[in-house]
């Protein structure tokens, strides 16, 4: 990351009062203009939210990243979540703490999963992440436009972000800074759970980021035995609420224990190959995204000689 005084007249000289306001105003404005160049080469950018704590955002944030990037979209996962760096552990990549490298001024993502996945972790980021300032409102808003604007992706179909969960600094921050990033809201079908996904919502208006739709978690159990999704909370409650807020209905996930050994063993689930519900909702959650962001991939269609939309149009090209 670029020094604070990146930008003052006394760099070389000891400076006492810190950059001036017409100092850290260019720093500014040239702060936006990396960002844009940075964000310029990626089509969709999605944040994954929630208005509560452990509903799934890291999962589906996983699945839904490696998942596009199985079929053959170029793939950027960002995990913003300060706190616990969930993505690198479901991927297996806690190994690799450094997974950025600085090549002609440009950060570029070092951690991969096979060819189309580039993934980073804002907290393996940071040098000083065991210092508590760090995480403070105004240094850590500065820290994850900084680390945006510094990032050099390359091109990419969709950047996947995991967001910590709550309305706070970092979707915030993210809402801000890369405007067009669109919130994918995740809840479970608790009623408890379901008011705080309408705080999310009222969020996304507030800050203006659009909604591209509502995906409900942990909706039933599959049974280990026959494979079956039993009911545990009563499901659909997720599909009122994006009904009631007018937005779209992504689809419901249940309950896998393949799930949670799957993230916990740093092999996510997607990438098994078992048929069981899971899979296939998980299935049906991005061919949604993939309807819901259309013209997504360049890369693809050149590639394959067949329609961005990833294979799931009608066109037969
Ligand atoms: N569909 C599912 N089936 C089974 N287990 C799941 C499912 N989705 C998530 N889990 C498990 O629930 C736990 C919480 O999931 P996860 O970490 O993805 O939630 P989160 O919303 O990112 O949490 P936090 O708010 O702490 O960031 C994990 O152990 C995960 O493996
Ligand atoms: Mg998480
Ligand atoms: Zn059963």
């Amino acid at each position: 990351m670029s020094s604070s005084c990146g930008s003052c007249s006394s760099q070389s000289a000891s400076c006492s009062s810190g950059p001036s306001q017409s100092d850290m105003q260019a720093q500014i404005a040239q702060q936006e203009n990396e960002i844009k160049v940075s964000l310029g080469k990626i089509a969709h950018k999605i944040l994954v939210m929630s208005g509560k704590g452990g509903v799934g955002k890291s999962t589906v944030s996983t699945n839904l990243a490696l998942g596009l990037a199985n079929r053959g979209f170029k793939v950027g996962l960002m995990d913003v979540d300060l706190h616990g760096p969930d993505v690198c552990r479901m991927l297996n990549l806690n190994e690799n703490l450094k997974d950025a490298s600085m090549e002609q001024g440009a950060l570029v993502p070092t951690m991969r999963v096979g060819d189309n996945l580039k993934v980073i972790s804002l907290e393996y980021m940071m040098e000083d992440r065991d210092d508590p300032i760090i995480w403070r409102g105004p240094l850590k808003i500065q820290a994850i436009r900084q680390f945006i604007a510094d990032m050099d992706w390359g091109e990419l179909d969709y950047l996947i972000i995991d967001a910590p969960p709550g309305t706070g600094d970092e979707p915030l921050t993210i809402a801000d800074t890369i405007k067009d990033a669109q919130a994918l809201v995740v809840t479970t079908p608790q009623d408890v759970a379901l008011a705080d996904v309408r705080k999310s919502i009222n969020f996304c208006n507030h800050v203006k980021m659009k909604i591209i739709g509502l995906v409900e978690n942990m909706s039933g159990l599959v049974c280990p035995h026959c494979n079956n999704v039993v009911e545990v909370f009563k499901s659909g409650g997720g599909e009122r609420t994006a009904k009631d807020f007018d937005i779209n209905f992504m689809g419901r996930i249940p309950m896998d224990p393949q799930v949670v050994i799957g993230g916990d063993e740093g092999s996510p689930y997607l990438s098994s190959t078992n048929n069981s519900p899971a899979v296939t909702a998980f299935g049906a959650l991005i061919d949604n995204v993939v309807k819901n962001t259309p013209a997504a991939s360049v890369s693809l269609k050149v590639a394959e000689g067949g329609c961005a939309c990833g294979g799931t149009c009608d066109c037969n090209s």
